[in-house]
């Protein structure tokens, strides 16, 4: 279609939503349990019925302006209240697009902190190099240095190095960050190490629980071991944890919070420069979509703690179901002992990692590949397709290659 130019005449209804599906043919296969990124499937029919209900109810309403949609501005308060309380935090904060704005607002939050109120000139964000992107991009679109620390054999962030670049960095350290847990193994930093190391010096912490801020607290209640890793960690100063991924809300909710409310004020922007009126917003968005913000909160009302409780329960038995298939075929193991529901698979022996990968997408199946493995998320969903993951996966290890087969992480420019 690309170089027609914008068409002459419209299409009706039923032609533009065929165009479409046809298209969609060839996206991912997520309802199949074929991917294991990208988008969270709880398999729970009767929410998803109630999310699109829901989301068709908001699709036209702007979150920008608090005062003309009273109901969002009160959604948007309730979820930040809940979760906050699910972390133990004191509760300012606010709701995001997703993960990445939530890390941007924190970053840049710490980052004015450190200029306006230390008089810090060159800022620095000092994380272990197993952190999410999104700090290097906010690192790079708030000019703010990153300094990375190797990670220890573990695959943590190792406190000794850090404390070290800390002291290092003589007060230039705007934020120290940990991971709750980390993207690419799935294992939490040792953030009380980390934190409390950090508050010593003054220095303000961040712990990333996107991926992990919705599921640990429920993985504590079930009774698996969690470090600590919330507001109940005394440095920690900031958090950001995604609804979107294991809250099961659909795209666009993620929440950033702080211990200070003086810190959340660094995040608002009030400006009358210009013929239009006072200005505020108090997210990086100017306009906001409506219905992520009321779907997630239709979500966490209709499933309760009693629902996020089974659906955690769920999470861990298919965990468990695909960490012991893993490691019971010859060739394959995890990277390491993951802490939660995510996990790096790596090959030894003959089977390389592209080759493996590559054999699982003629199988049909969507593994992001890293540098040193495979990388697996599960969710519900993945319990009903275990039996024929693992059949191919043994397969797969059978087939040993020595080309590094095709790459792909789980983000891309097309
Ligand atoms: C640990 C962690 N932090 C941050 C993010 C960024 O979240 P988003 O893709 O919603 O911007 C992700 C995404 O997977 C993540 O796993």
């Amino acid at each position: 279609m690309s170089g027609e130019g914008m068409p002459a005449e419209g299409l009706s209804a039923e032609e533009v939503l065929a165009a479409i599906r046809a298209r969609r043919d060839r996206d991912a296969d997520w309802r199949g349990g074929r991917t294991f990124s990208l988008v969270y499937n709880p398999d729970h029919p009767e929410l998803e019925k109630l999310q699109e209900q829901v989301a068709l109810e908001f699709l036209h309403e702007n979150a920008l302006n608090p005062f003309a949609f009273p109901s969002l501005t009160e959604m948007d308060a309730e979820v930040v209240a809940w979760g906050s309380e699910l972390v133990h935090g004191p509760g300012p904060g606010r709701m995001t697009s997703g993960g990445t704005e939530s890390i941007f607002l924190a970053v840049q939050t710490a980052r004015d902190e450190a200029v306006e109120g230390r008089g810090v000139t060159a800022p620095v964000l000092l994380t272990a190099d197993t952190v999410h992107p999104a700090f290097a991009k906010a690192a790079k679109y708030l000019g703010v240095e990153h300094v990375k620390v190797p990670v220890g054999a573990d695959g943590r962030a190792d406190p000794v190095a850090m404390t070290e670049r800390m002291d290092a960095l003589t007060g230039r350290v705007a934020l120290v960050v940990g991971s709750a847990p980390c993207y690419p193994y799935g294992v939490i930093d040792p953030i009380a190490e980390l934190a409390g190391a950090a508050a010593r010096r003054g220095l303000l912490f961040h712990t990333d629980a996107c991926l992990g801020g919705w599921l640990l607290p429920f993985w504590e209640e079930l009774g698996r071991a969690v470090p600590p890793w919330d507001f109940r960690v005394e440095g920690v100063t900031s958090l950001s944890a995604d609804v979107h991924k294991y809250g099961w809300t659909i795209k666009g909710a993620s929440l950033v919070l702080y211990r200070d409310k003086a810190l959340l004020n660094r995040q608002f922007f009030l400006y009358d420069g210009w013929p239009g009126g006072l200005y505020g917003s108090a997210t990086t968005a100017g306009t906001r979509p409506a219905a992520p913000i009321a779907v997630a909160w239709a979500t966490i009302r209709h499933l309760g703690r009693a629902g996020y409780l089974e659906l955690a329960g769920r999470v861990a038995a298919a965990t468990d179901r695909f960490r012991d298939g893993i490691t019971a075929i010859d060739g394959l193991h995890l990277t390491h002992p993951p802490d939660m529901s995510v996990m790096e698979i790596g090959t030894s022996g003959g089977a390389g990692v592209g080759a493996v990968g590559d054999f699982m997408d003629d199988r049909g199946w969507h593994l992001d590949r890293q540098q040193g493995g495979l990388h697996l998320m599960l969710w519900p969903y993945h319990l009903k397709v275990a039996d024929q993951f693992l059949a191919d996966l043994g397969q797969a290890a059978l087939t040993t290659a020595a080309d590094r087969g095709r790459t792909a992480g789980y983000g891309g420019i097309a």
